[in-house]
């Protein structure tokens, strides 16, 4: 049985519960690899999917993942939504939920929302990313894709670069991977790194050749252009210079290492095309897996409530 109501992030769980919903996922993702996909387990649940801010992957993924387990399935966006009339976050969430939903999945450009419903509303919520704060399911999708490739956690070495001071992955990333015992270097130069970060358990480097020849994995952020502006760094060419993930770099390692990346990818700025698309890339497992860890996660999140309903 999962003990926890909500996903508001990776923060609030311990390693058996993260190990849970691997193991789970695994399940899921032969089910979804079948010719029939689709499982009833969540027949008669109804889940909200609200996006105060845009997606592809993470909005599409749990709407797949909540179809493939039977539930109905409502979407938001606020972009053409009663929120342009000035209606409250609360109020725009109290109104779905008196339609009878059970289930709140929650993206937000402000850090905390998710955290912030979870005391006013009596439904499960999902934190689908809450501003530079948390992303967890795809922190348990990364963690899916890396044991995939590396069986253990324990003494892996895995690296974050890129925009690290603006990343909610990144901080979802730490938490998770240092639960289940991985070593974690972040890299990117100073201004995107966050001060005191070395307080979380994690190493530093502004070199990403020194990063790359310790790591077995790499997982390389966008710049997040919408929530930084480029006083951060000269120019995006001189980024990709110092930054820039490119075959060049990767030829010179000793030994071949996995690469993950969350998308959105900017090709040419943290990585080159040839890298991305590359036989050492996972980019695109990443997505596969986001489906099965999503149905893991919802399933799991109403496991007490089914067998009450048993
Ligand atoms: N990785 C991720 O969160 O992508 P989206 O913003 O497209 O959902």
């Amino acid at each position: 049985m999962f003990k926890h109501k909500h996903l508001l992030g990776i923060e609030q769980l311990d390693k058996n519960d993260i190990i849970q919903i691997l193991d789970q996922a695994q399940q899921f993702k032969e089910i979804i690899n079948r010719p029939v996909k689709k499982v009833p387990t969540l027949r008669d649940f109804t889940i909200a999917n609200l996006f105060f801010e845009n997606s592809t992957r993470t909005k599409l993924s749990f709407e797949l993942a909540q179809k493939r387990l039977s539930a109905d399935v409502i979407n938001f966006s606020s972009s053409n939504s009663s929120v342009k009339k000035g209606e409250t976050l609360l109020d725009t969430v109290n109104n779905i939920l008196a339609m009878k939903v059970d289930m709140v999945v929650i993206r937000h450009s402000s850090p905390g929302v998710p955290i912030f419903l979870s005391k006013h509303i009596n439904a499960h919520i999902i934190n689908a990313g809450d501003g530079t704060h948390e992303h967890p399911t795809q922190a348990l999708l990364d963690a899916f894709s890396i044991r995939e490739k590396h069986k253990e956690f324990k003494g892996l070495n895995v690296a974050i670069i890129g925009d690290i001071m603006h990343s909610r992955v990144a901080l979802s990333n730490i938490f998770c991977l240092k639960k289940l015992g991985a070593n974690i270097k972040l890299c990117g130069p100073p201004t995107l790194i966050p001060k005191y970060v070395e307080e979380l358990g994690v190493t530093v480097s502004h070199s990403l050749e020194e990063t790359l020849a310790w790591c077995n994995v790499a997982n390389v952020l966008r710049i997040q252009m919408e929530r930084a502006d480029d006083a951060y760094f000269p120019s995006t060419s001189e980024y990709a210079a110092f930054y820039g993930l490119n075959m060049e770099r990767l030829n010179k390692l000793s030994e071949t290492i996995t690469i993950l990346h969350p998308g959105p990818i900017n090709r040419g700025v943290e990585i080159t095309t040839d890298v991305a698309d590359s036989k050492h890339s996972v980019i695109l497992d990443q997505v596969e897996n986001g489906v099965a860890v999503r149905m893991a996660v919802t399933y799991l999140l109403f496991s007490q409530r089914m067998q009450q309903r048993n």
